[in-house]
């Protein structure tokens, strides 16, 4: 059981499967049926998927979902979503029923621009480093001239560099910091390309004695990346059919925006729920969600707290509503090329650029904080929850169709509590009510 392995990675698939079949699970060969039960019977298209990664035993299904009726700079959408969780895309799907009544959403890319870094130490006089920069810098340039024309020729390149001391922090710690447009690709190998031929330069030109390179890296925090999205309305049209009033629902609204600005442990929920909306929509369109989280993390925490990634004001009897948020976001190269799945959401979304996903992705963050609040000040999040739940149990129940159309009439106007639903289950079906019974949350 669990014992080391060498050489892993070079057994074959099948060999691979095999292995951990016989030193990890009770009972091998259901473990292998469950593995192959998910390769694609394609065999090309399996191979594919196999490729992305390393070590591929299978394939790990996500559903994709789609909310429609996002209208975003008075252009509707329908927005792919690929995630797990129940009642996202619902929520996604009914913020942008309710906005799209009431001019949609609005939104613009306020830059574009990527950072890289090389992260050296100068082992010599920090004056003559600082004085040899500026006929450096030209040089830099020069030598990834082959690295940057077809970049270049899209529109793109290397906006800047400049030379940051860090001495003060690290010793001897220099960083040569170089900003960059990549158009529509997210440009992460482009970056690292560059900034590993620019630590080469540095080294020629200060001395491989004086220079000690330590990394060359693109920085996945890009404050000059944002993208800003926003719904307003007058506030006496917030009406959401709860019954209760506009003003209440605007007021109520407010201060919950206001609690996650000023309150970590309410803006990591709130945020949370705004990456349900986000990551969904990264992960259909092949994207990096991981880059994305910690970009928005650390942007909403860039004045040393934690605080919400959506803003909210009530001025002059107008409800106004927005997000603000760094989002490096490619449309070409990566999976965007190679997933069937990547192709058709960026169809779906009528293959925008870079800039278009970027507004696209913000407005799906804010519907879905704008869901999240209205349900949370009104008639709260488990009156929603609860009907996923109920199906979750039926399904764990294998309930057939017949019964979950039962059952969902049945529960209607009652909160279907696990026990509950197990009893009413096993009493329609005449048998027994299991000794336990797994509760699902
Ligand atoms: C659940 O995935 C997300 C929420 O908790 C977000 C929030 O509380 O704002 C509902």
């Amino acid at each position: 059981m669990n014992q080391p392995v060498k050489g892993f990675s070079k057994w074959t698939k099948e060999g691979k499967i095999e292995w951990i079949a016989q030193s990890h699970f009770a009972q091998p060969d259901a473990a292998i049926a469950t593995f192959k039960q998910y390769w694609h019977p394609d065999a090309a298209l399996q191979k594919k998927h196999d490729e992305f990664i390393e070590n591929t035993v299978s394939n790990y299904f996500l559903p994709l979902g789609v909310a429609p009726n996002f209208l975003i700079n008075n252009r509707f959408y329908s927005i792919p979503m690929a995630i797990e969780e129940s009642s996202v895309v619902a929520a996604a799907a009914k913020a942008a029923q309710f906005w799209m009544d009431r001019g949609g959403f609005r939104a613009e890319v306020l830059s574009s621009t990527k950072i890289g870094h090389v992260h050296f130490l100068f082992h010599g006089n920090s004056h003559d480093l600082h004085a040899a920069f500026p006929t450096l810098q030209p040089k830099l340039l020069e030598d990834t001239d082959r690295l940057t024309a077809n970049m270049q020729a899209r529109g793109g390149g290397i906006l800047s560099t400049r030379l940051v001391d860090k001495s003060a922090d690290l010793a001897n710690y220099f960083q040569l910091e170089v900003r960059f447009e990549t158009k529509d690709s997210m440009g992460a190998n482009f970056i690292n390309s560059c900034l590993e031929q620019m630590a080469k330069t540095l080294k020629t030109h200060l001395g491989e004695e004086r220079v000690e390179v330590i990394m060359c890296i693109l920085s996945n925090y890009t404050p000059e990346c944002l993208v800003r999205a926003e719904v307003s309305c007058p506030i006496d049209q917030l009406s959401d059919g709860s019954g209760i009033a506009p003003e209440e629902f605007a007021a109520k609204f407010f201060q919950a925006v206001r609690i996650a600005e000023i309150e970590p442990y309410r803006a990591t929920t709130h945020n949370k729920g705004i990456m349900n909306g986000i990551d969904a929509v990264i992960l259909a369109t092949g994207n990096d969600f991981r880059a994305v989280e910690a970009a928005c993390h650390t942007h909403a925490s860039r004045d040393g707290q934690y605080r919400s990634l959506t803003h909210c004001t009530l001025d002059g009897g107008v409800f106004r509503f927005w997000i603000e948020i760094p989002l490096a976001l490619g449309v070409v190269g990566g999976l965007t090329q190679l997933h069937p799945l990547v192709k058709t959401s960026l169809e779906m979304l009528g293959k925008p650029n870079a800039h278009e996903l970027m507004c696209i992705v913000a407005a799906s963050g804010l519907a879905q904080n704008f869901a999240a609040l209205r349900a949370l000040t009104t008639t709260g999040i488990q009156k929603g929850h609860m009907k996923m739940h109920l199906l979750n149990i039926l399904n764990q129940l294998e309930a057939t169709e017949e019964e979950k159309a039962h059952f969902t009439r049945f529960f209607a106007d009652k909160v279907p509590h696990h026990a509950d639903v197990v009893a009413a289950f096993c009493a329609h079906r005449g048998i027994p009510i299991p000794a336990v019974t797994k509760t699902t949350v």
